[in-house]
């Protein structure tokens, strides 16, 4: 019988069980700081790949954008911008740290916010941008850099789904003051929950290593306001194996988001997703949008497909500014974002999707849509 393709899938070996092994065998299953040896290992390894002077492992994605607003000082009456097409956690950072989110509407090719219209969205009380890398196409980071600066504006930029994209030559968190990283297990490498915030400015990373430990610096003496938001040991030494393995699990997404772009290109009610000239995208979704389509419709095909088996899935079905909690008391109307969230399906193409699955994904597509 067949089983379903799932949309993402840990890709887990002997490699991530040994090390993991070892943690448990050392006794050493974190650290009161959370700078054990396996974290700060796994930090050198990321800062490195990232190309960033600071990596802080936390216990997960949501912690690492709450610290990050946190660490540059939003607060109460503070408004944060950023797009409404993105996982909760994006604004729940916002609020979290008692500001205002204020969505922007998306570009309808990249899904990513639309840096033409931030602008109209800044004033007075707007302090920080964050964009998001949705699905893993890095958001139009120089000319978001160039508008924060313009206005005096931090940018943390929400890379949790870009492990391996690049932008302009560089790695995500190059264009943003802090970049915020979740390795949860859908991610392209993962630690089964965690997270990392990049940063190139050293007092942002000093008070990032105090929120991350109750605000201390040294032991039982609080000099900020933080949390406990430590990675464990046993993540860090998966995290190290994982990053290892990255490169190959990229070339395997990409070699699969390129065969399903050959295989459905002649699928006329299908917009294929985009790589523009100077990005390279993560493919950590494979995003399609059924062109003129309704959110019925759409549904009606994401069943069909599966019922085959075809792990179709809606990222993201509301968007948060309709949500009932983010919604306030005036109705906000974003015509991009809302078209997409009512549109678009992802397909997988994750490490573990075979060229077969491949074959029959598209075949599935074909056969659902006419
Ligand atoms: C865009 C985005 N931001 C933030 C997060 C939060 O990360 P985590 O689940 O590790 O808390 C995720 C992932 O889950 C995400 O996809």
């Amino acid at each position: 019988m067949r089983k379903m393709i799932l949309i993402n899938m840990p890709q887990i070996g002997e490699q991530e069980i040994e090390a993991v092994v070892k943690v448990l065998k050392s006794g050493v299953l974190t650290a009161h700081l959370g700078n054990g040896p396996a974290v700060k290992w796994f930090e050198a390894e990321f800062r490195k790949f990232v190309n960033a002077k600071h990596a802080i492992a936390v216990n997960n994605g949501t912690a690492a954008l709450h610290m990050a607003l946190l660490a540059m000082g939003v607060t109460s009456g503070d408004e944060v911008i950023l797009p409404s097409l993105t996982f909760t956690a994006t604004a729940e950072a916002v609020v979290l740290n008692g500001a205002k989110p204020v969505f922007v509407d998306i570009d309808p090719h990249t899904y990513n916010i639309d840096p033409e219209k931030i602008e109209d969205a800044i004033n007075a009380k707007t302090k920080a941008i964050i964009p998001v890398d949705l699905y893993g196409l890095p958001a139009d980071m120089q000319v978001i850099r160039e508008i924060a600066q313009k206005h005096d504006l931090t940018v943390v930029e929400d890379a949790a789904q870009a492990h391996g994209a690049v932008y302009r030559g560089e790695p995500p968190g190059c264009f943003a003051d802090m970049a915020c990283w979740s390795f949860y297990a859908t991610k392209n490498m993962t630690t089964g929950e965690g997270g990392m915030i990049t940063t190139n400015h050293d007092e942002y990373a000093d008070r990032l290593r105090c929120i991350r430990m109750h605000g201390e610096k040294e032991g039982y003496k609080s000099i900020m306001l933080g949390h406990n938001y430590r990675m464990p040991e046993i993540e860090a030494a998966l995290g190290c194996v994982q990053l290892r393995k990255l490169p190959e699990f990229l070339e395997k997404r990409r070699k699969n988001a390129r065969l399903l772009t050959e295989k459905l290109g002649e699928v006329r009610r299908l917009e294929l997703p985009k790589e523009p000239p100077d990005r390279k995208h993560s493919w950590y979704l494979y995003t399609v949008r059924l062109r003129d389509a309704d959110a019925e419709m759409r549904d009606r095909v994401l069943n069909e497909l599966r019922k085959s088996f075809v792990g179709a899935t809606v990222y993201y079905h509301t968007p948060i500014h309709l949500m009932p909690y983010y919604r306030g008391s005036g109705e906000q109307h974003l015509p991009e974002t809302e078209r997409a969230a009512e549109q678009v399906f992802s397909l997988p193409v994750h490490p573990g999707v075979t060229l077969e699955q491949i074959d029959y994904i598209a075949d599935s597509v074909k056969r659902v849509i006419h």
